[in-house]
């Protein structure tokens, strides 16, 4: 079975917010990225609210009819809402307020009672819920020991390394290496009866390597398609990744 694929649209959300203005909607690109295949939709609606509004969450929850994904901060604000719009899965994240975008997983090692805590307060509602994390043995054991369903391994290393930089070229054995890394802890959480999603910064050209193995069973990408969309439009980008994923 190949991995469903979950279209990250905040930056649609993005463009809009840069002046403040209704275009581009994010209804058209959820409906958009539907009716090209995605397997859902996945939002992140952050403190600032720098891309994804109150509003955009309410709305969403209302059209989407595939699988609607919140990523949030383990704060009560975020909790409180998630509670009431009721997502079909919650990802749950570290957030800091400068940060360009998120930096790596959370750290539910050092933090298993908040994590459990709001964990506990999501499945009471029915939502399923997931904690992104890097992939570390350590923090899987966390993530289990939080009753998460589902972890989401941070790529944003592996997406780094393989990205064609002019000014730096991507070091095979690093690479291989981190794939590796990546692979073990896919088997292990699934071993351990937790889902397994992978996500950040992944691409048409990198996902193939991630995307053969058989434990990751969702993917969350955003940036590229919403890139990618400017130039071959949203339906396209949205097809060509599910190609990409395609590999099994
Ligand atoms: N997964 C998580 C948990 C994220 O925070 C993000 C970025 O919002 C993504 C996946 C998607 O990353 P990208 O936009 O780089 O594809």
């Amino acid at each position: 079975m190949t991995a469903r694929l979950n279209v990250n649209i905040d930056h649609v959300a993005t463009v809009r917010e840069a002046r403040k203005t209704i275009e581009p909607s994010v209804v058209e690109a959820a409906n958009l990225c539907e009716k090209a295949g995605a397997d859902g939709i996945t939002i992140h609606l952050r403190q600032d609210r720098r891309h994804i509004q109150d509003r955009d969450l309410e709305q969403l929850r209302s059209v989407v009819s595939t699988y609607l994904n919140l990523e949030h901060a383990v704060t009560d604000e975020m909790l409180l809402i998630a509670e009431r719009v009721r997502p079909d899965a919650v990802s749950l994240v570290p957030e800091s307020p400068n940060e360009i975008t998120t930096e790596g997983g959370l750290d539910v090692a050092g933090n298993v009672p908040a994590i459990a805590d709001a964990v506990r307060r999501l499945k009471a509602v029915g939502i399923h819920v997931s904690i992104f994390i890097d992939p570390s043995i350590g923090q899987i054991d966390a993530a289990a020991e939080a009753g998460a369903d589902q972890i989401e391994i941070c790529t944003a290393e592996y997406a780094e390394m393989t990205l064609d930089r002019e000014d730096q070229s991507s070091d095979p054995e690093k690479v291989a290496a981190e794939i590796a890394r990546i692979a073990a802890a896919a088997k292990y959480a699934k071993e351990k009866g937790i889902v397994v999603a992978a996500g950040h910064g992944l691409t048409t050209k990198n996902v193939g390597a991630l995307a053969s193995m058989p434990e990751i069973s969702e993917f969350n990408i955003g940036h590229h398609i919403i890139s990618r969309s400017i130039f071959i439009g949203l339906e396209n980008a949205v097809t060509e990744m599910i190609e990409a994923i395609n590999v099994r």
